[in-house]
C-alpha cells in the first residue's frame, strides 16, 4: 500500500513534521511539498495525507486548493488530514475551518501536530505577529507554540493500521 504525503508549510515546521511522519510509516511514502513541486497522478497512491500550517485562522491557501481541485480522487482514498498550529487547543476548530465536510467526514485520521515560531528566519511582518502572540499567550498563562510528537505518532500508528 503506497501513501502520498501532500503538504504546504512556510518555515519548515510543517516539513519536519511530515519527514518525521514518513519516518513511521511502514509502506512506501512519497512527499509532495505543494509550493514546490506540481502534483502526480493520485491513482498511483491508495492513501493520501494531505496538511499544512495555519496562519491566521487559515490554512495554507496551496492545501486548500488542491483539496478543491482533488476532491473527487480523494474522496475514494484512504485520507488522513492535519494542520500546523500555534495554538494548539484549537485543533479541532482548524481542522473544521481549513478542510471541506466530505473529505473531513471521509478521512480516517485527522489531527494537530502544534506548531513552533521559528523567529529567526521570518520575514518582518512575521515576526512582529509572533512576538505579539507569544507575549499575548505569556500573559494570558497559555502554553507556547510547541511540536505535539506524540501526536505525530499516534498518527503514523493509525496509519499503519489501516488496510486496503
Ligand atoms: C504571522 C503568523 C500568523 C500565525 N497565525 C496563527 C493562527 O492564526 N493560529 C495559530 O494557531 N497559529 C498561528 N501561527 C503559528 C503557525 O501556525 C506556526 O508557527 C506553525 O508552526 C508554522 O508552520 P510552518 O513553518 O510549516 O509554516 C502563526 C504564525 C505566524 C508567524
Amino acid at each position: 500500500m503506497s501513501t502520498l504525503i501532500v503538504y504546504a508549510g512556510k518555515y519548515g515546521t510543517t516539513e519536519k513534521c511530515v519527514k518525521t511522519l514518513a519516518a513511521k510509516i511502514n509502506d512506501p511514502v512519497e512527499i509532495l511539498n505543494l509550493r514546490q513541486e506540481a502534483v502526480p497522478d493520485l491513482t498511483e497512491f491508495d492513501s493520501v495525507i494531505v496538511g499544512g500550517s495555519i496562519y491566521f485562522g487559515q490554512l495554507q491557501q496551496a492545501c486548500r486548493q488542491f483539496c478543491r481541485d482533488h476532491s473527487t480522487e480523494l474522496m475514494r482514498k484512504k485520507l488522513g488530514l492535519f494542520i500546523c498550529c500555534g495554538t494548539f487547543e484549537k485543533t479541532e476548530d482548524f481542522l473544521d475551518a481549513s478542510f471541506p465536510a466530505d473529505l473531513l467526514e471521509h478521512a480516517t485520521v485527522k489531527a494537530g501536530f502544534g506548531g513552533e515560531l521559528s523567529l529567526k528566519q521570518m520575514s518582518l511582518f512575521d515576526r512582529f505577529v509572533a512576538r505579539m502572540v507569544t507575549r499575548a499567550a505569556r500573559k494570558e498563562g497559555r502554553s507556547l507554540p510547541a511540536i505535539h510528537w506524540d501526536e505525530v505518532e499516534l498518527f503514523s500508528a493509525a496509519i499503519n493500521r489501516q488496510v486496503v
